[in-house]
């Protein structure tokens, strides 16, 4: 049975077994390999997208239960890299590598969303991606300057 999916606000047909992970068919099927791969177990983060904006671990996410919602991965989040959390990224040069990258920004997105000033301790609680790199520091000092440029956006508006 053929998936259909919603991905980055296009409609798709994806020829794949329902249980696939959606990691999968997000980079074998799709091509958008800006999603990646490490653990496989839920455990690192690497992998997170948003299914109806909350994050995500598509390793072990069954693409049919993404059916009939809204996937967005790190190449929708902006046509342009200027997502607020992707310029404080830039600003603070926070990847080192890169792999977890992705991944982080798109649970520090969804994470964000829900909680939009977040203390040091809700980061440690709500952001527990991976980072092999150990831009931990970095990642939490990001998180604070878009929160507090979100801030000021919106008493300024
Ligand atoms: S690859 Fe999915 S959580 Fe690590
Ligand atoms: S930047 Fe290298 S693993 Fe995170």
């Amino acid at each position: 049975m053929p998936l259909n999916l919603t991905v980055n606000g296009q409609k798709l047909v994806v020829d794949a077994a329902p249980e696939t992970p959606l990691l999968w068919v997000i980079r074998e099927h799709l091509g958008l390999t800006g999603t990646k791969f490490s653990c496989g177990m839920a455990q690192c983060g690497a992998c997170t997208l948003h299914v109806d904006g909350d994050a995500v671990r598509s390793c072990v996410f069954p693409a049919s239960a993404a059916e009939g919602k809204s996937i967005t991965t790190i190449e929708g989040l902006s046509r342009d890299g200027t997502h607020p959390v992707q310029v404080a990224w830039k600003e603070l040069d926070v990847p080192q590598c890169g792999y977890c990258q992705s991944g982080m920004i798109m649970t520090v997105v969804a994470f964000l969303k829900k909680n939009p000033n977040p203390s040091d301790k809700d980061i440690d609680e709500g952001v527990t991606n991976a980072c092999r790199c150990a831009t931990y520091h970095r990642v939490r000092k990001a998180i604070h300057l878009t929160a507090s440029s979100s801030a000021r956006k919106g008493a300024s508006s």
